[in-house]
């Protein structure tokens, strides 16, 4: 049994860190920066905000932005302490393994699969959901039979309805050509990346700059017709009211809702590997990129819920529909070409993410090492399991709602930021010793907090997102008996108390 809590030496991830077959060291600050904002801004402001706003929080909106953008600020500090320490691709998971064991480590790396590839997927049909009323422009559709996933939740009664299509082809489309991208090279798209983040950034300050002399202050009030609050205890709303369904809603639940929109940051750690300057760089690229898009965020909110009523934010597109219903139809070709652009770049790093994290898996024998440590000849990337990340993507996306999607990567991704969080507060413990190129300030408050709004954001979440997260993690342990106990290559190794 204690092998199950067996953990790696830091010092064999640092040897690790340098041997072969390793990713090319190509990163430099800006190009970290530009992966995290490239992470960020994508389907959660551009399409999450109107059903947060719509169905949950109202104008209060801005409150969860900045309550989400809170809880993520001290994950982001302890996992740019992590990331300078361990800055190999694994993220959370070789943190959890260098602190908590093999077993957390694995539930941890089976989580961020929630995280990367089922997040890829939600934003997949972010991107059709602007790609169609991009096309609508022009006075194109896709087929009806081809537009949506085949069933959804019903705002009105909390129930799954039949959409009347099979599948949301253009979802489909987007992820397999974002694969081929990823699987051609970490430069090539690193470069792409940076022309898009700079496109949606353009298009985010033109939202908040033009959106803004087309306020009605009356649009602000009532400010939470929902409420402030909004937490539930596995079904049970303990404080504020319940939607239909039984879900939670007020300010705190839109903030769990919206948290999606801060996804990503977290991944330049999983890039930590291929930049020049790990210990310095990811930490800026961490840090930079998350307090930008909260300021952004949180104005963005501030306009939409100011330009239209709560209550008539459209639900798909609403950032490109609140310039349609002030009287701007041209900013809607603008803005819908912007989403368009930014949210493919969070696919692209998103799905960039995923592959790295498996490779770090592989590496311990976790999984097959044969088939996701796999280094392209040519290219330099982990190209199986770019391709299998991108199938499973595809699948997903064509098949299951966005807000399904996107409440399971909420919880999943609050589950690996209070991991890292406590695994900053064990390993400050453990090996004060240890060098820490970046110290998170204000140790342990810094931690606790993030744990405390993390617990707090997942009971904001309509219940059956707990019972999906326990049955994936399920599985998870299952598969961890059958193969990964027995490959890993730790286990292999004699026993070594130092780190
Ligand atoms: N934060 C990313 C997005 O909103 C995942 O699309």
């Amino acid at each position: 049994m204690s092998g199950l809590f067996r953990k790696k030496p830091l010092h064999v991830l640092l040897e690790e860190a340098q041997g072969d077959n390793r990713l090319r060291k190509v990163l430099g600050p800006f190009a970290l920066t530009s992966l995290g904002v490239g992470a960020i801004i994508g389907t959660g402001i551009f399409v999450l905000t109107g059903i947060a706003a719509h169905d949950k929080a109202g104008p209060a909106l801005i409150l969860s932005f900045a309550i989400a953008g809170l809880a993520c600020i001290f994950a982001a500090l302890c996992y740019a302490e992590f990331a300078a320490m361990v800055p190999v691709a694994g993220s959370a998971y070789t943190y959890a393994y260098a602190t908590l064991g093999e077993l957390f480590a694995w539930i941890i790396g089976w989580d961020l699969i929630l995280e990367y590839a089922v997040a890829s997927a939600t934003v997949a049909h972010g991107w059709s959901h602007y790609f169609q009323d991009f096309i609508g422009i022009f006075g194109l559709h896709v087929p009806p039979l081809l537009a949506r996933s085949p069933f959804d939740f019903h705002f009105e009664t909390g129930l799954l309805t039949w959409t009347g299509s099979f599948l949301d082809l253009p979802a489909v489309v987007i992820a397999a050509f974002v694969t081929f991208v990823l699987v051609i090279g970490i430069r090539e798209s690193a470069g792409i990346n940076t022309v898009m983040v700079a496109i949606k950034l353009v298009i985010v300050l033109f939202v908040i700059i033009v959106g803004a002399f087309y306020i009605t202050p009356k649009n602000w009030i009532p400010f939470a017709p929902y409420g402030y609050a909004g937490i539930s205890f596995f079904g049970k709303t303990i404080f504020g009211q319940s939607g239909a369904g039984g879900a939670p809603i007020g300010m705190v639940a839109g903030a769990a809702t919206i948290f999606f929109a801060y996804i990503g940051f977290d991944s330049i750690s999983t890039h930590a590997e291929e930049a020049k300057n790990p210990q310095k760089d990811v930490p800026i690229g961490i840090i930079t990129s998350l307090v930008l898009c909260t300021v952004l965020y949180i104005a963005v909110a501030a306009v939409l819920t100011g330009m239209v009523p709560y209550n008539k934010i459209n639900i798909d597109a609403p950032v490109s529909d609140a310039f349609k219903q002030v009287g701007l139809p041209w900013a809607q070709f603008l803005i819908s070409l912007g989403a368009l652009t930014g949210i493919t770049s969070v696919l692209l790093v998103l799905m960039l993410s995923q592959p790295r994290v498996l490779l770090a898996m592989a590496r311990d024998g976790l999984i097959p090492q044969s088939f996701f440590g796999a280094i392209h000849d040519k290219f330099r990337t982990p190209w199986k399991s770019t391709i299998l990340t991108g199938i499973f993507v595809g699948l997903l996306a064509a098949f299951l709602p966005l807000r399904i999607l996107a409440e399971l990567v909420n919880i999943g991704t609050l589950l690996a930021f209070l991991m890292v969080c406590s695994a900053v507060l064990i390993m400050r413990k453990m090996h004060p010793e240890a060098a820490r190129p970046f110290r998170a300030p204000l140790v342990p408050f810094t931690p606790i907090a993030g744990i405390v709004l993390c617990v707090l954001l997942m009971f904001s979440l309509p219940e059956e997102n707990w019972l999906r997260l326990i049955v994936w993690l399920l599985i998870g342990i299952i598969i961890y008996f059958l193969y990964g106990r027995k490959h890993s290559v730790l286990r292999q190794q004699p026993e070594t108390d130092n780190l």
